[in-house]
């Protein structure tokens, strides 16, 4: 018997010890948040946190996360609080959004790492999570804006405000 702790709930897992994480979370589990990209380790959109570290579900057996603490998109705060979720959304980021919850995981894992990466460690970190839609640059804004956002007072609100009147909103 495998003990899945998802987003701080535990569940008892008898399946496949060899299927993904991926398909445990999304299939069986029902943490549709996480997407199925390319399957292969190759998307990011996947990601997901093994004990606060991004990690690729669909590379990753059931059997390697015994026990482990997994935060799935689901997880990453109880009603959208997060900093990354709330610069998410005063800059608009996601076009079709299958990409984006991988794309914040691995956003919300680098700031906990460094709280205020630059440019370049932010290419760094986002390099393996692949959005076909092209919203790099306003993913890299956003991390920018999750990060003032974690050591600053401002809110959301007045920074989108600051955003849109230097017109760099939307990028
Ligand atoms: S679906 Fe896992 S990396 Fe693409
Ligand atoms: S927003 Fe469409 S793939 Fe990234």
């Amino acid at each position: 018997m495998i003990t899945l702790n998802v987003n701080g709930r535990a569940h008892q897992y008898s399946d496949d010890e060899n299927m993904p994480l991926l398909w445990a979370l999304r299939d069986i589990l029902n943490y549709t948040g996480t997407k199925y990209g390319c399957g292969k380790g190759l998307c990011g959109a996947c990601t997901v946190h093994l004990n606060g570290q991004p990690v690729r579900s669909c590379a990753t057996p059931v059997a390697a996360v015994n026990g482990q603490k997994i935060t799935t998109i689901e997880g990453l705060s109880n009603d959208g609080e997060h900093p990354v979720q709330q610069a998410w959304q005063t800059l608009n980021v996601p076009q079709c959004g299958y990409c984006q919850s991988g794309q914040m995981m691995s956003a919300a894992a680098l700031l906990a790492n460094n709280p205020t990466p630059n440019d370049e460690q932010i290419e760094q970190a986002m390099s393996g999570n692949i959005c076909r839609c092209g919203t790099y640059e306003r993913i890299k804004k956003a991390i920018h804006l999750a990060a003032d956002l974690s050591t600053t007072t401002a809110n959301a609100a007045d920074l989108a405000v600051d955003v849109g009147a230097t017109g760099k909103k939307g990028a």
